[in-house]
């Protein structure tokens, strides 16, 4: 799940402490407790759970990426497990006709054990989608893996599967010669501003610089003539990609928002009512407590959402 959010970068200082707080004290929270903070974010434990959501939202004019909940998988029967578990949500989607595609982590299909095992399970994944006219998302984690994600997404691309795309973060200063790089390819990408805390050396840290390498890449991005998917909150950059569309007239099958479960259902409501094509991020699995916790802890200002939407039930009652 991608409940997560860079947004701690433009906190002030007071604000950055209690979401570490926050974020710090997560593991002697009680689970019942951290699954109410989840719940909001993901449509639940079992397969039935992602159909049902993505079928709520469906209904509302959004499509779907579907998520299975996991990450840095070490070993290998639990990586060829989630394998299955996507061949599963593919035919769920395919059986029930619903719009949806899925998103994968190399890292849940074994990256760090060994690169070729995420390429041959990532390919059981994007052959399977294919034999059904769907359409897989390879993820982008921290740093230490992009280069192994980038090339496995090249691979399969020079192996003839166009129903794969990419996601490339705002935050990396290598990302405008990622994207120079795969021109040839391209490459339907996933344009984010980056969930993992990253070096100075090799990320923009600031907001504004963040926003402003989002706004370079999607410019970048529509001069190679990429499917763009620009994933953000931010009202900013939705009115950046907007721009963007107009002065190169780009169609609506050329660009999509991405949002998040959960996040700022009004603005979805609003792009939908404006004929803008949504697609939510749907995680489930029963691996929400640990992806939970690591996701808070990696970046508190979640935390800090969390906190904040807790007390707004609270004092709601
Ligand atoms: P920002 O963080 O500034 O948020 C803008 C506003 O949205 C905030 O002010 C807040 O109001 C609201 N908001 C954002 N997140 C929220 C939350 N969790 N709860 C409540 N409110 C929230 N990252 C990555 O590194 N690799 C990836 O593959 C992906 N994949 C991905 C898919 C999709 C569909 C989305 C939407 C996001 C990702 N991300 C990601 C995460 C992305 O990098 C980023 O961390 C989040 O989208 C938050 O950044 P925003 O652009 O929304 O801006």
């Amino acid at each position: 799940m991608w409940s997560g959010a860079t947004a701690s970068r433009s906190y002030d200082l007071p604000v950055r402490i209690v979401d570490r707080l926050i974020a710090t004290s997560l593991p002697v929270v009680p689970r019942p407790v951290v699954r109410r903070f989840a719940d909001r974010y993901m449509a639940g434990e079992r397969l039935d759970d992602a159909i049902a959501t993505v079928g709520r939202l469906n209904r509302l004019g959004a499509s779907a990426t579907v998520d299975v909940l996991g990450e840095f998988v070490n070993d290998r029967e639990q990586a060829a497990h989630t394998v299955e578990q996507y061949l599963e949500a593919l035919d769920a989607i395919h059986r029930t006709g619903l719009d949806a595609n899925v998103s994968v982590k190399l890292t849940a299909v074994g990256l760090e054990i060994e690169p070729a095992l995420a390429l041959g399970n990532a390919r059981r994944i994007v052959q399977s989608a294919a034999s059904l006219g769907n359409f897989v998302r390879i993820d982008m984690e921290h740093s230490g893996v992009t280069d192994e994600t980038l090339d496995v997404y090249s691979t399969l691309r020079r192996e003839g599967f166009d129903n794969v795309g990419i996601v490339l973060q705002s935050c990396m200063r290598r990302s405008v010669s990622d994207v120079r790089s795969m021109a040839k390819l391209q490459p339907r990408v996933r344009l984010v501003k980056g969930i993992y805390v990253e070096p100075p050396s090799i990320a923009y840290t600031t907001p504004a610089q963040i926003n402003a390498s989002f706004e370079r890449l999607i410019e970048e991005l529509a001069d190679i003539g990429s499917h763009i998917a620009a994933a953000t909150h931010d009202e900013q950059l939705i009115a950046a990609m907007q721009r963007v569309a107009r002065e190169r007239s780009l169609t609506r099958d050329l660009y999509e928002f991405q949002m998040l479960l959960g996040v700022r259902e009004g603005l979805r409501d609003r792009l939908l009512a404006s004929g803008e094509r949504v697609r939510i991020y749907v995680p489930y699995g029963d691996a929400w407590y640990g992806y939970s916790i690591r996701r808070l802890k990696e970046n508190p200002s979640i935390a800090g959402y969390v906190a904040q939407d807790v007390a707004r039930r609270l004092v709601g009652r």
